[in-house]
C-alpha cells in the first residue's frame, strides 16, 4: 500500500532557481546575509534523503549545528522514523538519513568510513582550515555514491572559502561551480532593511556582508583622515555642549594620551600626550583635564593600569568608565571610528602625530577570520586608541559591525537565533515553519476570532490564535513512499 506524505519546502526564489539550474557536483555559493543559503541547503539535502540516501550537514560551530538540527527536524517531521540525539542523525522513511556535524572540533574520526550522497557545509567561510577539513574528512565521504557538495557562506575576507569559490570560476575545473549573490536578490528581504544596514557599516563591511564580495581586510583602516582634520583646539567647554574623554595609558616605552571630544559638535577639541611620566603625574594631568572640561564620561583603558587605579579615580569623583581591551573590543571601537571618518561625521585636530598614527594604522586578518588592528611594526597607536575610546562614548556599538559578527558576540547572535527557533517550535500545533520576519510583522486581525494573522514562509497567512488559513501555501514536495522502497517526489508551485 502506498501512502502519500507531504513535506513543505519554500519554492526557490529566482536567484536560488538560477543556482539550482547551474549546479555542478561541487558548488560554492558566496551570498549576502539572509540571502537564503540555509534554506537552499535544506532543499538540497532533503531531496537525496527522500530518495533513500544518507546525507550530511556540516555547521562551523556547535551552536549553529543545534539550530540547523531543529530546523531540519521541523521540515522532515512527517517522514522521520527515528532520531539519534547523541549523533544528530535522523532516519527517514524510504531508508534515507541525515547526519549533522559541527566543525569546531576534529571531525575526521567521526566521519571516517561514512558515505554520503550529498553534503552541505553551511557558513563555510567561518570554518577554520576549510581546505584541510574538506580534503581529509568530507571529500572522502562522497566517493561511494559520487555525492555532491554545497559550500554556502557569506564571504569572510580572502580565506579558504575564497579559494574554493575561485575553483568554481575556473573553466578547467568542470565539476566545480560558484556564484556571488547579494542579499538584495532574496525577494523576501525588504530593500529598506538592507539600506538601513548600509548606513551603519563601513563600505567594506557592507560589500562583504550584503554584496557578498571578497574584501581584502589587510591594510589601511582609516579613510579620508586629512579631510577630517578641521577641528580647532579649544581652551574650555562651550555652554550647552557635552564632552567625553578617552584615556589610553602608556606602558614603559609608549605614550599616555587623553583625548577630549565635544560630543555635541562631534569634534575633537583637546589632546594631552605625555611620555615616561609616572602614574601620579598622569593622574594629575587627567584631573586637570577633568576640571577644565567637566566631561560626562572618561572612558579609560584598564588593562595597562589595573582595576584598583580605576577605582581610586572613581573614588576621587571622576566619572571613569573602564574599558577592557581585547582583540574584539578593540576592533569594535576602531570600526566605529573608521565609520565616522568614512561618513565624514567626525572632526579631528590637525595634529601631525595623530594624523600619522591614523594613516599608518592597519588591519591584519588572523587565520580564523578575525581582524587584528594595530600600528604596523613597532609604531605607536596611543593617539588612535585614545581617540577611539573617546569616540566610543558617541558611537558605542555598530549594530551591523563586522566585529559584532566575527567576535565573541557571535555567541549572543547564536543564542538569539536558538531562542527564536525554540519560540517557533513552541508556537502551536500544525505550525511547522514560521518566517521569523513575518512573526515580527503581524499582517492584521483575524475576522473569525480577532487573533493576529501572521505571515508564514511555507504555509501562507494564518491566524496565530485559531489557525484559520487565509491564502495559498507555498511549494510542497509530495513524496510517495510505497512501503520501504525509495520515495518519488514532485514539486508544486515552484
Ligand atoms: N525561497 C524562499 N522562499 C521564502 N522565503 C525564503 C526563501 N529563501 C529564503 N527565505 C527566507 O529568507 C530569510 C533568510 O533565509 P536563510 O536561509 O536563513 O538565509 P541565510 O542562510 O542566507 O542567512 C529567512 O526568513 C527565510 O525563511
Ligand atoms: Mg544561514
Amino acid at each position: 500500500m502506498s501512502k502519500t506524505t507531504k513535506i513543505e519546502l519554500p519554492a526557490p526564489h529566482a536567484a536560488q532557481r538560477q543556482v539550482l539550474d547551474e549546479a555542478k557536483r561541487f558548488n560554492v555559493l558566496a551570498c549576502g546575509r539572509r540571502w537564503g543559503k540555509s534554506t537552499l541547503g535544506v532543499d538540497r539535502i532533503v531531496r537525496p534523503t527522500l530518495e533513500g540516501f544518507p546525507t550530511a550537514w556540516f555547521s562551523p560551530t556547535y551552536k549553529m549545528l543545534l539550530e540547523a538540527w531543529r530546523e531540519i527536524q521541523e521540515v522532515l517531521a512527517p517522514i522521520i522514523t527515528s532520531r539519534n540525539n547523541a549523533e544528530y542523525r535522523l532516519e527517514c522513511r524510504g531508508g534515507g538519513s541525515i547526519t549533522m556535524f559541527s566543525l569546531d572540533g576534529d571531525v575526521s574520526d567521526t566521519v571516517r568510513g561514512r558515505a554520503f550522497k550529498a553534503v552541505v557545509v553551511d557558513e563555510a567561510a567561518v570554518v577554520k582550515q576549510l581546505r584541510s577539513v574538506w580534503e581529509n574528512a568530507v571529500r572522502p565521504t562522497l566517493a561511494d555514491h559520487r555525492g555532491e557538495a554545497w559550500f554556502l557562506s557569506t564571504p569572510r575576507g580572502l580565506n579558504d572559502f575564497k579559494a574554493f569559490w575561485d575553483r568554481g570560476q575556473d573553466p578547467e575545473r568542470d565539476d566545480w561551480a560558484s556564484w556571488q549573490m547579494p542579499t538584495s536578490t532574496n525577494p523576501h528581504i525588504a530593500a529598506d532593511e538592507i539600506e538601513a544596514a548600509r548606513q551603519d557599516m563601513t563600505e567594506a563591511a557592507f560589500n562583504q556582508e550584503f554584496l557578498a564580495q571578497f574584501v581584502n581586510w589587510e591594510g589601511a583602516v582609516f579613510r579620508k583622515v586629512l579631510e577630517a582634520a578641521t577641528a580647532e583646539r579649544k581652551d574650555g567647554p562651550e555652554a550647552g555642549h557635552e564632552y567625553a574623554i578617552g584615556a589610553d595609558w602608556g606602558r614603559s616605552n609608549d605614550y599616555t594620551v587623553f583625548t577630549v571630544v565635544d560630543v555635541t559638535a562631534r569634534a575633537m577639541v583637546d589632546m594631552d600626550r605625555s611620555n615616561r611620566v609616572d602614574y601620579v603625574v598622569q593622574r594629575g594631568r587627567l584631573q586637570a583635564l577633568y576640571d577644565r572640561w567637566h566631561p560626562s564620561k572618561i572612558i579609560a583603558e584598564t588593562n595597562s593600569i589595573g582595576e584598583p587605579i580605576i577605582e581610586e579615580l572613581q573614588r576621587a569623583g571622576l566619572p571613569v568608565q573602564p574599558f577592557n581591551t581585547t582583540n574584539a573590543s578593540k576592533a569594535g571601537i576602531i570600526e566605529a571610528l573608521a565609520l565616522a571618518f568614512e561618513q565624514g561625521s567626525i572632526a579631528i585636530l590637525n595634529d601631525p602625530v595623530l594624523l600619522g598614527e591614523l594613516q599608518a594604522f592597519a588591519a591584519e586578518q588572523l587565520p580564523g577570520g578575525m581582524l587584528r588592528y594595530a600600528a604596523p611594526g613597532g609604531q605607536h597607536d596611543d593617539c588612535v586608541m585614545s581617540l577611539a575610546l573617546s569616540w566610543s562614548f558617541i558611537r558605542h556599538e555598530l549594530p551591523y559591525g563586522l566585529t559584532t559578527y566575527l567576535s565573541g558576540l557571535q555567541d549572543e547572535i547564536d543564542a538569539a537565533r536558538l531562542k527564536a527557533t525554540a519560540e517557533r517550535l513552541a508556537f502551536g500545533p500544525g505550525l511547522r515553519k514560521i518566517n521569523p520576519e513575518g512573526e515580527k510583522r503581524p499582517t492584521g486581525a483575524c475576522p473569525n476570532c480577532e487573533g493576529t494573522i501572521i505571515q508564514l514562509v511555507v504555509s501562507g497567512k494564518r491566524c496565530a490564535t485559531c489557525g484559520t488559513q487565509f491564502d495559498e501555501p507555498g511549494a510542497v514536495i509530495l513524496a510517495d513512499i510505497p512501503g520501504n522502497t525509495r520515495a518519488t517526489m514532485g514539486r508544486r508551485g515552484a
